[in-house]
């Protein structure tokens, strides 16, 4: 994907309000990939940061590209993350994981102070929910949760590698893909899949983005603060 591209011109924005010193959560996905790379830049330029990575894919880059990693035992906070999204409505509510890394990328958001979410506008929605909803459920027993899932309303695909292998997240757990579209009270089905044993995490991220930033065809960038 080019560098003018909308998730490209959204991910390079983020990268530069990164300030000297902070500790920075590194996203997932193909626009938070924009974000690390700028990232790398300006690390190579001087610019000091500490990352913690949402997934292994973003650890490799990130060390690929010289950005230091750090664990959580070294920090109570993270300053900045840039994360794309694979859907957000006008309540800063996301839908996320898409490309699987859910459960690392809400424990990051969950001790941010600015969550940035870079996504172009087709990401953009009113009610979440056309794109099918990540649910991270351990392997042992899962059908156990997909009739749970059926039993709130919902159903569900068992995510693939392959044709003969089920995916496997960087936690060692598979992954629902879940249909309650149009989600009508997102809070509420995040808690009621979160009560399901078996579930590890949901891709329902509510109110946890601070900044929204959308890539435009024209290569600018439209900036939004949650109120
Ligand atoms: C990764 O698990 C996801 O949450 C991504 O942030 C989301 O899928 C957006 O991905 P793209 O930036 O590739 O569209």
């Amino acid at each position: 994907m080019e560098q003018s591209s909308p998730k490209a011109v959204a991910g390079i924005y983020a990268a530069n309000l990164v300030e000297d010193g902070m500790v920075v959560g590194l996203g997932t996905g193909s626009t938070a990939y924009f974000a690390i790379k700028r990232l790398g830049e300006r690390v190579a330029d001087g610019l000091n940061i500490s990352a913690i990575p949402t997934s292994e894919a973003s650890a490799k880059l990130a060390k690929e590209l010289a950005i230091k990693l750090i664990d959580f035992e070294n920090i109570s906070s993270i300053d900045i993350t840039i994360d794309g999204a694979d859907e957000i409505d006008n309540n800063f509510n996301m839908l996320k994981g898409g490309g699987g890394a859910l459960l690392r990328e809400k424990v990051v958001a969950s001790i941010t102070r600015r969550q940035i979410c870079i996504v172009d506008n087709s990401k953009i929605v009113d009610k979440l929910g056309k794109f099918p909803l990540p649910v991270e459920v351990i392997p042992f027993g899962w059908p156990v949760v997909a009739r749970q899932i059926e039993a709130l309303g919902g159903n569900y695909q068992l995510r693939q590698r392959n044709i003969s292998e089920n995916y496997i997240t960087d936690n060692g757990n598979y992954i629902l893909d879940c249909n309650f579209y149009p989600i009508a009270d997102a809070p509420k089905l995040e808690k009621d899949l979160k009560m399901i044993p078996g579930v590890v995490e949901v891709g329902l991220f509510i109110q946890m983005a601070h900044t929204l930033i959308v890539g435009n065809d024209d290569r600018t960038c439209t900036v939004k603060e949650h109120k």
